[in-house]
């Protein structure tokens, strides 16, 4: 995952440098929400797309358009009999999806299923679904282009997610510049890009993400209960319709002190530096050695703590909880926590329009054609 996300960035940034008109505003969104879905596309498919080929504009333009619609939370989505008053609507969102399915079939899969060595080990995830496929007579071919579709459409909440926190980032400099000394700090003032593996050593990056998702994460959750239980008391009989509300968990008083305020700071503590080492050399790590050259990066202050985000907050549920949590969490941190760094490795983000840039609390999608920004290659390290 670090690999891919790197090498998508180096494309992307190459891209950036081409256009970007130093202080001058310009939409970015398109150009983000690119290089998130070929991050998709490269890690489920192995295949990306250059970002000067139409058709690929066109899908992921199609993807954002249908994340956005599926955002605002239309009355037909939990009243299907009001689907006669939303049939222009529904023609939209077929049209796009029609071109979405398409592009998929004719420049992923087709070259897939033709190549395809059934004996070989599953190189990626379209290897995994055309061989079920191949081997499994209850499974079709829609279910599994479906799927596809649906997982490589995971990409708009992230690159979304990273437009919400540039947002942000415009709004409060000084979170840009917490995040800069962050990844100055372990890249040697530039030496290197930032990959993965950094998460443990710039806590305050990832706690920018995570505050980012507590402003934005969906409102409701909405379950159903499949048998009798008692909950905090509370008597729930199967079928019952239960709902994780998000929006008190994430905006109340009683949890949060000044929920109002965008503060990354809120998701980080202090842990002893020879706790936090530990920690780490127990995990079940794949490369445990890169991991502890990271880890002694991290400088203590002067009575032995580091700063580590915190990750026991019971009340702060953005991908839900127990069996049907988000499976796309860890791209989601993993992905938006690469392009925030490398995007603020190698500029300043801010706006000469401040006053267009609206977002929408309770809300991770933003609409397709949205405020611009302006990017200034950063001077001093
Ligand atoms: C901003 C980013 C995201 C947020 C806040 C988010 C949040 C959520 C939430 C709250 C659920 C409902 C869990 C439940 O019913 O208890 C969910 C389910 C799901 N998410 Fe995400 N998600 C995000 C990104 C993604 C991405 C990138 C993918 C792509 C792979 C993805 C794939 C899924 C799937 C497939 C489910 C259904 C899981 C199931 O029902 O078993 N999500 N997500």
């Amino acid at each position: 995952m670090s690999d891919v996300g790197c090498f998508e960035m180096e494309e992307f940034m190459d891209k950036l440098q081409k256009i970007v008109k130093p202080g001058k505003d310009f939409h970015l969104k398109p150009l983000i929400m690119q290089a998130c879905a070929n991050m998709f596309i490269q890690y489920m498919c192995s295949v990306r797309f250059d970002y000067a080929d139409e058709s690929f504009q066109l899908i992921v333009h199609y993807f954002d358009e249908i994340f956005w619609e599926i955002n605002q939370g239309y009355a037909v989505d939990f009243l299907p009999w009001l689907l006669p008053f939303y049939l222009p609507h529904m023609k939209k969102l077929s049209k796009w999806a029609t071109t979405i399915r398409q592009f998929i079939l004719e420049r992923i899969v087709r070259d897939r299923e033709q190549n395809l060595e059934k004996d070989e080990p599953e190189k990626d995830f379209t290897d995994a679904l055309l061989k079920t496929l191949a081997e499994d007579e209850t499974v079709s071919r829609d279910t599994i282009i479906f799927m596809l579709e649906d997982f490589l459409g995971g990409h708009s909440a992230i690159g979304n997610l990273v437009m919400l926190a540039l947002a942000f980032i415009s709004r409060y400099p000084e979170i840009a510049r917490e995040i800069q000394k962050e990844v100055d700090h372990i890249t040697n003032n530039g030496a290197r890009k930032v990959n993965l593996y950094d998460t443990d050593t710039m806590p305050f990056t990832v706690a920018t993400i995570y505050e980012v998702l507590r402003y934005a994460s969906s409102p409701i959750v909405p379950h159903v209960a499949t048998e009798d239980a008692c909950i905090s008391g509370y008597g729930v009989t199967k079928g019952t319709i239960v709902f994780i509300n998000n929006y008190e968990l994430n905006t109340s008083e009683k949890y949060w002190i000044n929920p109002k305020d965008f503060n990354p700071n809120r998701f980080l503590e202090k842990v002893k530096l020879e706790h936090f080492k530990m920690k780490r050399t127990t995990s079940l790590d794949p490369e445990p050695e890169l991991v502890s050259s990271h880890v002694s990066k991290l400088v203590p202050d002067k009575d032995g703590y580091v700063k580590h985000v915190r990750t026991n907050i019971p009340h702060f549920l953005p991908f839900s909880i127990g069996k049907r949590t988000c499976i796309g969490q860890n791209l989601v941190r993993g992905f938006g926590f690469i392009m925030l760094a490398n995007i603020l490795q190698t500029y300043d983000v801010s706006s000469n329009t401040p006053d267009q840039i609206k977002t929408y609390q309770a809300c991770v999608a933003l609409p397709p054609k949205t405020f611009t920004l302006s990017l200034t290659p950063r001077t001093s390290k």
